[in-house]
């Protein structure tokens, strides 16, 4: 199997939005988002896929030091199959590639399945912040050091 990580390009807004949709209805990113997201001065966005077409994507974001993932998604039909932790994986690396200190993202309390995927990458929960994404739903802040420095372990 074939599968390879490059840009998102415009030919993918339509499927993207449409994974995003059945994704996170309530709060989708647009094709907007992902275009803004785009800009060379803002973020990179990444898309996942192999000969049967796109399996996922993601948002990333690397300034000075330090590198956030605004946005990963593999869709439905593809999940458990290894695909969230190849693109985490290439994240990772992009972000080292560009010397950034550590790396943030923020997941939803009830979102096992990410937060378990962090996780098993070394993220450490800093924060809780109350009513994120939704008014009905906190969301856990993590990071993930890329030195050696001790991270602040919020959850034991
Ligand atoms: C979170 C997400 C990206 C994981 O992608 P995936 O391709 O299914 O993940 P992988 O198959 O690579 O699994 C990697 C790890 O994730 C965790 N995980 C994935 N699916 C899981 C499940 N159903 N239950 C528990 N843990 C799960 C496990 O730690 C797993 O490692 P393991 O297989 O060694 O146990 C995917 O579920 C997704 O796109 N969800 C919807 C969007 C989303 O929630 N994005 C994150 C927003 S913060």
């Amino acid at each position: 199997m074939n599968v390879f990580i490059r840009r998102m390009e415009s030919d993918d807004l339509d499927e993207v939005e449409e994974i995003e949709y059945i994704t996170w209805p309530q709060y989708p990113w647009t094709a907007e988002d992902f275009i803004e997201a785009s800009q060379p001065s803002t973020g990179n966005c990444w898309v996942l896929e192999d000969d049967k077409g796109l399996i996922g994507y993601s948002v990333q974001y690397i300034d000075a030091d330090s590198s956030h993932i605004a946005n990963i998604c593999i869709r439905r039909e593809r999940q458990q199959q290894g695909f969230g932790r190849m693109m985490l994986d290439y994240l990772i690396n992009e972000a080292r590639l560009s010397n950034a200190k550590y790396i943030s993202l923020e997941v939803n309390v009830s979102n096992e399945k990410a937060y378990l995927l962090y996780k098993s990458f070394g993220f450490t929960v800093t924060e809780r912040l109350k009513a994120y994404y939704s008014a009905s739903e906190d969301a856990y802040k993590m990071q993930l050091c890329l030195t050696n420095a001790d991270m602040y372990d919020y959850v034991s």
